[in-house]
């Protein structure tokens, strides 16, 4: 089977490193991709939101499934217009159709969706500029820190928590005003969930599912979980304080009611969903949707999938997910992301990148990285993803670590702390 996969990130990485594994497949294509993907099939110059461009390599290749990592083509409708193409409807694309990509493209969309099928969120009111007057009362019943959302999608960067109501209330309004673009002409102001977040991925054909398995991310740039926001700087699967029965909760409370949901309102769903949740005194509530694999969540949680992908993803193109099952490694993965000097601002590409040839016990995942005259070099914010296996989480964060000291570029900068919460 001929495979094309979007995307250029460590997630992608981590598809295309699985996908490699599979005897199922003939060759393997990754759009745009990075110095990592290049390795293990042919990188193609398409942008993943250019629909005609990869219509016209899908059907100059013969590509038999198309793979799509972020969100950006998912939420623009990529699998609409694959299936309203007489000639491409007939080949798989794993991802949602444009309305289940809403549950991440639009918070009021996800917030109405969940309160139709009764899975438990936070208590919210969706404001625009006409309806400011009731968001500033909304806020006054709530306590901080007040939580405010641009509907749309805002580069990860669109959530704000705010310790006073005077800020919360100026930063609704410079934010209905414009302060996202369009991604916050709706803002969804929110209760906050105190506790402590996870994640849990979902494979789906929209009438059935497996539960892949979660994950922790560490958002924030600084040690401790302080300074801005950034893509993710790390990831842990298994995620100990998420036992049995917590992982029942959420299956029952929120996986089987929200493929439920989608089946019901007839929504096309063939791909990854991944619920973002947080464990509040035990139970599991969904802080946010996203539709596709996390990064580097992927690159923690792929490794762990024993199960070969290309059938898990052929079953779900033929909705036939029900007959398959998923066989998980039980050790732990922990994902360290060595990052740009400057990210999440602004940083320098093109340095260098040396270490990469004896990864020890880890598996490198490439993120932002380019070949230039034959040697790597960054090119992102998040450059690479060291990925590790151990018995436990310190062996595994020890054999990280490891290799994320040897990797040498100019301003190489990780968290030393992964996991460290656990
Ligand atoms: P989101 O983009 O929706 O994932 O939000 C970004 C981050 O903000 C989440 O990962 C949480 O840490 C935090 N967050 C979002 N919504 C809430 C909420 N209702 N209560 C507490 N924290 C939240
Ligand atoms: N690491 C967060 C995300 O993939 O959305």
């Amino acid at each position: 089977m001929k495979v094309l996969i979007l995307g250029s990130g460590g997630r992608e990485h981590a598809l295309a490193w699985k996908i490699s594994q599979s005897p199922l497949l003939t060759s393997l294509f990754v759009a745009p991709g990075n110095a990592g993907t290049a390795q293990l099939g042919t990188n193609v110059e398409l942008s993943v939101t250019d629909f005609p461009a990869i219509k016209s390599f899908v059907l100059e290749h013969d590509i038999e499934m198309v793979v799509v990592g972020p969100e950006a083509p998912l939420v623009a409708g990529i699998y609409d217009y694959f299936i309203a193409d007489r000639e491409l409807k007939k080949i798989p694309l794993i991802g949602p159709s444009k309305l289940g990509a809403s549950l991440e493209g639009s918070k009021k969309f996800a917030n109405e969706f969940m309160v139709r099928h009764n899975i438990p969120t936070a208590r919210y009111k969706n404001i625009t500029l006409d309806t400011y007057q009731e968001g500033v009362e909304y806020l006054k019943t709530m306590e901080p820190p007040y939580v405010l959302k641009a509907d749309g999608l805002a580069a990860g960067k669109g959530v704000l928590l705010l310790d006073s109501l005077k800020e919360a209330e100026q930063e609704l309004k410079v934010m209905l005003e414009g302060k996202f673009g369009d991604a916050s002409a709706n803002v969804v102001i929110e209760e906050f969930l105190p506790g402590i977040e996870l994640s849990v991925f979902v494979l789906t054909d929209g009438i059935s599912y497996l539960i892949f398995p979660e994950a922790k991310d560490y958002k924030r740039i600084g040690e401790g979980d302080t300074g801005l926001n950034t893509g993710g700087m790390g990831a842990i699967s298994p995620v100990p304080f998420a036992d049995k029965i917590f992982l029942r909760k959420v299956e029952e409370k929120i996986v089987k009611p929200t493929v439920a949901g989608l089946n019901k309102e007839n929504i096309d769903y063939k791909g990854f969903l991944y619920v973002g949740l947080m464990n509040v005194l035990g139970n599991p509530y969904v802080v946010e949707y996203n539709v596709r694999m996390g990064d580097p969540e992927g690159e923690a949680v792929l490794p762990r999938i024993k199960s070969d992908l290309l059938d898990l993803f052929m079953a779900v193109s033929r909705k036939k997910l029900r007959k398959k099952s998923l066989e998980i490694d039980a050790r732990t993965v922990s994902t360290v992301m060595l990052v740009s000097k400057g990210y999440p601002g602004a940083y320098e590409k093109g340095k260098e990148i040396n270490g990469l040839e004896d990864p020890g016990k880890s598996v490198i995942f490439h993120a932002g990285t380019k070949l230039t005259d034959g040697r790597v070099v960054t090119n992102g914010g998040r450059v690479l993803s060291v990925t590790a296996f151990g018995e436990d989480m310190t062996e595994a964060l020890a054999r990280t670590y490891k290799t994320a000291e040897r990797i040498q570029f100019e301003g190489k900068n990780y968290r030393r702390d992964i996991g460290y919460d656990l």
